[in-house]
C-alpha cells in the first residue's frame, strides 16, 4: 500500500534502534490509559524510567480532519519527555499512518497496540480483538515501517499454545516491527481473572526473535525486574500498576506517598492535566492511607480543582506524619506468610490483589470486594477516556 509519502532511506533497526536511540533502556513505562501522561512521565523518569509510553491513542480519531480537540485532549509532550513512545490502536493502515505522520517528528518510535482485552476494544475492534487477523496486523506494521522515519513497535498479548505466540510474534517482526512487547497474559486474563504472567512464554519469545524483546508483567517491586530479565533473558522489562503505586519504583526505593503526591502536582502546576488524570493518580499513590483516613477518600472523589489537590496532599501529609511518629517501631519492612512485603501505611506500595494464587475462602471473597472496586475503577478510568471519545 502507498500514500504518496516518500520512502524513509535509512532509520535504525532493532538492536541499532536500541542501542543507539533507546540507550539500552531496560525500565520501560507502560501505556496507561489516563494514567502515562506528560505530567506522570516527567515524575517517572526522575525515578528511573528510561523509555515512556504515552496512553493508547485512537488513530482513526488523532488522523480525523476535524479531531483537533481530541488530539489537544490527548497527546503533549514537552522538554526532557525522551525516549518516547507514541502508541496508537488501529484497525486502518492509512488512518493509523496518518495519525502517525502527526507525531513521528516528537517522538522516537510508534507502537502499535495488540493487547487492550476491554470491552470498549471489542467494540472498537483493535488491541487484542486484532489476535486473530495476523493479514491486517502485518499490513498495519508493514505501513508504518515503510512510510515512517521512526521505527514501529508493537504490544501484545500471549495466545495460552506458546508455538503459537512464537509465530505470532515472528509475523510481527517480518512485517517490519523493530522492537516487541510482551505482555505474558492471554486476552482473557482481565479483572478477576488476571493471575499471573507466564515469564516461560515471554522467555521463548526472546529466544526466536531476533528484535529487542520487552517483557511485561509481574513486577511488583524493583527486584522483580532482575528477576524477570534473568529468567527471561529479555531486554528490558514494563511495568504499568506497579509504577502507579510506586513511581519510584525503578530508582529501588519507597518513598512517603506525600512525597510522590507532592511532586506530582507540583510537575502539574506547570504541565496542564486533566483533572480525571490526577485524581486517578492520587488515588494510586494514596490507597495504602485511604482506608485508615477515609474522609480524604471521600474529598478525593469530589474535588476539581488543582489546588483543592495541593490542599488534600497537605492534609495526608500532616496526618501521616503523625502517624510515623506513633508506629516508629513499624518502619521496618516485614513480609507475610506468603513473602509479600508488608509496607507502612505512609509508604508508596505494589497493590497485590494480581499476584494472589490460591487464595483462602476468606481471601476469596475479599478479593471478590476489591475485584468489584477494580472494575469500577477500571471502569471509570475507560468512561472518562470514553467522555473524550464521545464528545467529538
Ligand atoms: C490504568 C491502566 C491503563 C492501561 N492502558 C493501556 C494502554 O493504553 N495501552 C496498553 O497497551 N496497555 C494498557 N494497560 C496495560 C498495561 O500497559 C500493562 O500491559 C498491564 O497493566 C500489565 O502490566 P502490569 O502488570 O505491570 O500492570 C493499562 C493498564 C492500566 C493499569
Amino acid at each position: 500500500m502507498s500514500f504518496g509519502i516518500m520512502k524513509v532511506e535509512r532509520k535504525p533497526q532493532s538492536f541499532e534502534f536500541y542501542r543507539e536511540i533507546l540507550k539500552s533502556a531496560k525500565y520501560f513505562l507502560a501505556p496507561m490509559v489516563d494514567q502515562s501522561e506528560y505530567a506522570w512521565r516527567v515524575l517517572s523518569r526522575r525515578y528511573g524510567a528510561q523509555v515512556c509510553y504515552t496512553p493508547m491513542i485512537n488513530a482513526r480519531m488523532f488522523a480525523d480532519r476535524n479531531g483537533q480537540r481530541y488530539r489537544d485532549e490527548i497527546w503533549s509532550t514537552g522538554e526532557g519527555d525522551r525516549p518516547l513512545i507514541v502508541q496508537f490502536c488501529a484497525n486502518d493502515p492509512e488512518s493509523l499512518l496518518n495519525a502517525a505522520l502527526r507525531v513521528q517528528d516528537h517522538c522516537d518510535a510508534i507502537d502499535l497496540n495488540l493487547g487492550c482485552p476491554q470491552h470498549i476494544a471489542r467494540r472498537g475492534h483493535y488491541g487484542a480483538f486484532l489476535q486473530d487477523e495476523w493479514d491486517l496486523i502485518y499490513n498495519l506494521i508493514n505501513t508504518l515501517h515503510k512510510n515512517l522515519s521512526i521505527p514501529v513497535t508493537a504490544k501484545i498479548r500471549v495466545f495460552p499454545d506458546v508455538d503459537k505466540t512464537i509465530r505470532y510474534a515472528k509475523m510481527i517482526e517480518s512485517a517490519g516491527a523493530q522492537l516487541l512487547t510482551v505482555h505474558g497474559r492471554i486476552r482473557e486474563q482481565k479483572g478477576h481473572k488476571t493471575g499471573l504472567a507466564d515469564w516461560e512464554q515471554i522467555r521463548r519469545v526472546k529466544e526466536a526473535l531476533n528484535i529487542p524483546i520487552i517483557a511485561n508483567g509481574n513486577i511488583l517491586y524493583f527486584e522483580n525486574i532482575e528477576q524477570c530479565i534473568r529468567m527471561t533473558s529479555v531486554d528490558g522489562v514494563m511495568t504499568a500498576e506497579g509504577n502507579l503505586y510506586n513511581p519510584a519504583i525503578f530508582a529501588n526505593i519507597n518513598p512517603p506517598i506525600w512525597q510522590m503526591a507532592e511532586e506530582y502536582l507540583e510537575i502539574c502546576q506547570h504541565t496542564p492535566t486533566r483533572i480525571p488524570y490526577i485524581r486517578g493518580h492520587l488515588f494510586k499513590i494514596f490507597r495504602p492511607a485511604l482506608s485508615i483516613h477515609t474522609d480524604i477518600r471521600d474529598s478525593l472523589a469530589k474535588v476539581n480543582k488543582l489546588e483543592e489537590f495541593v490542599e488534600l496532599t497537605k492534609e495526608m501529609k500532616r496526618r501521616l506524619l503523625i502517624d510515623v511518629e506513633k508506629h516508629k517501631q513499624e518502619d521496618n519492612v516485614d513480609v507475610d506468610e506468603k513473602g509479600y512485603k508488608i509496607f507502612p501505611h505512609w509508604l508508596c506500595q505494589p497493590n497485590i490483589r494480581t499476584l494472589k494464587d490460591e487464595p483462602s475462602i476468606e481471601e476469596h471473597k475479599r478479593r471478590d470486594e476489591r475485584t468489584v472496586q477494580d472494575d469500577a475503577d477500571e471502569q471509570e478510568t475507560l468512561s472518562n477516556a470514553m467522555d473524550i471519545f464521545n464528545e467529538l
